[in-house]
């Protein structure tokens, strides 16, 4: 497939059209962002940790029966996805409570909650990103009452895939954000990424964080945090 015009630029990736619009090249980048933007920088092969590790868990994944729009890497930050509208939601999985959800709250980070807590945040920059519920989203039209309760359903279970698949790798899923988009059918897909960037990780037996974290909160070692996550996931 050829790459044509570039379509979007995002904090983390660019994304272009191929000679087939079903069709989207996602390109990885190494540039890192936090809290809305505020904070600025480059993590060194981010891109390439992020992209191979998005594409193992979306093939995973799918083989637990959740589509995606992973199609085929290409290189190392390139990979070949199924075109698709972003809805325009942010859907958050916590398992314990940490980040926004431990300040909103006042909840120590760390303290595990009852169940798996869903949430939704309206992906809009100059928003901010603002928390937003099933009525919201269904009043401002950005998705139907059937679409949400696929979401839901979805998000579910790639939290039950990924808690496993981590663990297995010695890692603790905290929380993780996901984001969804349809096929011109109308059909929805897990899209976007599953990354550092994305996820809470924390180490089974000294939970020291193994994420984005490190670099917002200025922790230290963060190229080689992106490493170790992709060498474990990798199974390496
Ligand atoms: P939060 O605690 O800051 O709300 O983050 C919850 C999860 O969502 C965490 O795993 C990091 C991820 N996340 C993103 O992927 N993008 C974002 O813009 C934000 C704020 C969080
Ligand atoms: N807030 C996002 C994060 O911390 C990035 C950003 O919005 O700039 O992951």
């Amino acid at each position: 497939m050829e790459q044509r015009e570039q379509r979007y630029e995002g904090k983390a990736k660019k994304v272009y059209a191929t000679d087939d619009p079903a069709y989207y090249i996602v390109s990885y980048k190494d540039d890192a962002t936090a809290f809305n933007g505020e904070k600025k920088g480059t993590i060194a092969s981010k891109g390439i940790v992020n992209n191979i590790m998005s594409n193992i868990i979306f093939a995973l994944i799918a083989e637990e029966g959740v589509p995606t729009h992973f199609v085929k890497q290409l290189s190392d930050r390139d990979t070949l996805v199924k075109a698709v509208t972003i809805l325009p939601l942010e859907v958050i999985i916590r398992n314990v409570a940490a980040g926004s959800f431990s300040k909103r709250y006042g909840v120590d980070e760390g303290t595990p909650l009852l169940f798996p807590t869903l949430e939704f945040s309206y992906k809009n920059d100059e928003l901010g990103d603002p928390l937003i519920n099933d009525d919201h989203i269904m009043a401002l039209g950005l998705a139907t009452k059937e679409e949400l309760n696929q979401v839901r359903s979805y998000t579910h279970k790639v939290n039950e895939v990924m808690k496993a698949f981590f663990l297995d790798k010695g890692l603790k899923l905290i929380d993780f954000k996901i984001e969804f988009g349809k096929l011109a059918d109308g059909t929805i897909i897990l899209a976007d990424e599953v990354s550092p960037d994305t996820c809470r990780l924390w180490d089974v037996n000294t939970n020291e964080k193994m994420d984005k974290d490190r670099f917002r909160r200025d922790l230290g070692k963060v190229e080689e945090t992106y490493q170790e996550v992709l060498k474990r996931v990798k199974g390496e």
